[in-house]
């Protein structure tokens, strides 16, 4: 009887923590989805579709181990973005060793586009093959036809194999390389992974206001972001891409477009370690990019809060409502890492991120 009572309150108190509501994001705590268990969706990128969020992250285990896939990768969904129902694994990693996504290789910082052409769900990722350190560097694609999965493998590779960059208009000249010459080591790298295709790091997604889908990944061994076309059906690139920032070591991208500007938000390269923020702006995709420093005002600017960018997320149905999404990493244990969700303030075309202990998108409203 006694172990009987236990039991039923046990469920009841489950339930009734289930249930509770989030009104407001408290970055960097622990945050519990339906099931009462802290979010398990690093490294992650948001989808919104039908008057519903999907969040999809790294599935993470405990221990360092957890900094290598063991699973793949987790889907929740959300109306209000404060509250996360458990969506399960939407794209599961092989048992099969010799698979690209096998159990145990590195696949980070996916990202879920919706492509209306061909009515697929779209997935990137930075993956890594098992056992090879981050010496691999490839895009991995998966698809879908129903946003939760499961998503299906298609393919990994170095993208843009065989292509030379492309300058946009207001290229500096000292932009352009000829690889008879590499004139420093960014470009030397870049000449050196022609035949193969370029090293894809971290990475994002962006879909413009005309549809297109561009690429975002760090290459030339993070010493370069290129921005790269993807071709209509989201599934590959076109071999357009051009070089953002090269000579200086940048990850971490999350790319946004307010007012007609495209905006960029990066991290330097300090392994799982903070380290402060960087923003770039340019008119097109392509750039010229234009480095505008650290976004972060406020004690722990200079550590970005604790956190590295993941994605910047637009508020649906709300003006000027952006989302900076950064992951606080804990490698040693890999499954407590926290999201760090602050809104960004605009100061005219100016952006800032300052820390907020608590906050719900009421700010927006202001
Ligand atoms: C920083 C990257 O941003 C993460 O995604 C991950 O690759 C770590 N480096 C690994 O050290």
């Amino acid at each position: 009887m006694k172990y009987q009572l236990a039991f039923l309150f046990l469920i009841l108190f489950g339930a009734a923590y289930a249930q509770q509501k989030n009104k407001d994001f408290t970055p960097g705590t622990l945050w519990p989805d339906d099931k009462g268990v802290h979010i398990n969706a690093h490294g992650g990128g948001l989808l919104y579709k039908g008057g519903i969020y999907y969040w999809f992250g790294e599935h993470k285990i405990a221990g360092g181990a957890g900094n290598r896939a063991m699973v793949g990768v987790h889907c929740y969904s959300s109306k209000d973005l404060y509250n996360w129902k458990d969506e399960g694994i939407a794209l599961s990693v092989s048992e099969d060793p010799a698979n690209d996504i096998a159990k145990g290789c590195i696949l980070e910082r996916p990202k879920v586009v919706y492509n209306a052409k061909t009515k697929k769900y779209v997935m990137w990722f930075h993956l890594e093959l098992l056992g090879q350190g981050y010496k691999a560097a490839r895009a991995g694609v998966a698809t879908s036809n129903k946003v939760t999965g499961p998503y299906t493998f298609v393919k990994s590779y170095r993208p843009n194999a065989g292509f030379q960059p492309y300058y946009p208009p207001g290229t500096d000249k000292a932009e352009i390389l000829d690889c008879a010459q590499p004139k420093n080591k960014s470009e030397g790298f870049f000449c050196r992974d022609v035949p193969g295709g370029q090293m894809a790091r971290d990475m994002n997604v962006f879909i413009d206001d005309d549809g297109k889908a561009y690429h975002i990944f760090s290459a030339e061994e993070n010493f370069t972001l290129d921005v790269a076309e993807m071709t209509d059906d989201y599934t590959g690139h076109t071999g357009k891409f051009s070089r953002v920032y090269a000579g200086h070591q940048t990850e971490a991208p999350a790319i946004f477009k307010r007012n007609g500007i495209y905006y960029m938000i990066g991290s330097g390269t300090t392994g799982w370690a903070p380290n402060p923020a960087r923003w770039f702006t340019a008119k097109s995709i392509y750039g010229p990019w234009t480095y505008h420093g650290n976004p972060c005002v406020g004690k722990g600017a200079e550590i970005t809060f604790g956190g590295q960018s993941t994605y910047v997320l637009p508020v649906t149905g709300k003006k000027n409502a952006f989302i900076f999404i950064a992951d606080k990493w804990t490698p040693k244990d890999a499954i407590d890492g926290r999201y760090l969700w602050l809104p960004i303030t605009f100061k005219g075309d100016d952006i800032e991120i300052s820390w907020v202990d608590k906050w719900n998108l009421d700010v927006f409203n202001k």
